[in-house]
């Protein structure tokens, strides 16, 4: 492992879930641990990088040499995420942005009634890798990742081309060993140019593996 290939860059790294609140003692979220996003910001750190770790609520001690800011929901990740970015010369999005919010958070714990059936109704969340993406001045490379439970490939594809990424990491999180809250992951990083395979591992030995793939794609972009 080339412990330099970082050296002097700045990293920005989301991690975890969010948590999108309906009341005051209830919210939506998802399996996320942060286990993915919080080794990858320790093999960036490892790498030379400084970092910054912008992360949901999780159970993960913060990794040496990082600086962790803590959020809650979307667009506190959002403004977190945003904050510097410009200084920045890769941001890699790991966290499991909850795609929709409630409409209106209840003053109140919501109480339970005759009905049988309650609806919620949701708005959609600003979208954080794809924002970044598109900033026109100051955007760094960008490296999304596509948690997917069917044509995982495919799937990534799109969203790689949708959202403008440079790099997106394709994760079938349909294995239950492997994605959501497990400790090995298996994935899929894919370019416009090709796809590189890196087999089931630790997520600590697979973030090693993935910052050094994404520092040459990164290091190719800026020569
Ligand atoms: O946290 P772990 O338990 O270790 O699990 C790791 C993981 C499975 C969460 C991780 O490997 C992973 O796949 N993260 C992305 C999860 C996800 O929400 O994927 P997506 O396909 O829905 O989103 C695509 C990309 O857009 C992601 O980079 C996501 O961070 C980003 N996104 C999505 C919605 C949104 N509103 N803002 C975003 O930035």
């Amino acid at each position: 492992f080339e412990h330099t290939v970082l050296s002097g860059k700045r990293v920005v790294i989301t991690a975890g879930p969010t948590r999108e609140p309906l009341d005051p003692v209830r919210y939506i979220s998802n399996h996320s641990s942060g286990k993915m996003g919080y080794a990858l910001a320790e093999a960036a750190a490892d790498a030379g990088a400084s970092v910054k770790l912008v992360s949901g609520p999780v159970m993960l001690p913060v990794p040496p040499r990082v600086e962790c800011v803590q959020v809650e929901t979307a667009e506190e990740m959002l403004a977190a995420t945003l904050d510097g970015i410009e200084a920045c010369d890769l941001f890699i999005a790991a966290a499991a942005v909850a795609d929709y919010r409630p409409v209106a958070i209840a003053e109140h714990k919501i109480k339970k009634g005759s009905e049988e059936i309650m609806e919620l109704r949701l708005v959609k969340n600003p979208d954080i890798v794809a924002t970044v993406a598109g900033l026109e001045t100051g955007r760094p490379f960008t490296v999304g990742f596509a948690a997917e439970t069917r044509d995982v490939i495919d799937y990534a594809r799109s969203k790689l081309a949708r959202k403008r990424l440079d790099l997106i990491v394709a994760n079938d999180v349909s294995n239950p060993e492997i994605g959501f809250n497990s400790d090995d992951n298996a994935v899929t990083l894919v370019s416009a140019e090709g796809e590189t395979g890196l087999p089931q591992t630790s997520k600590r030995q697979l973030a090693r593996q993935l910052i050094e793939q994404i520092a040459q794609h990164y290091l190719k972009s800026t020569s």
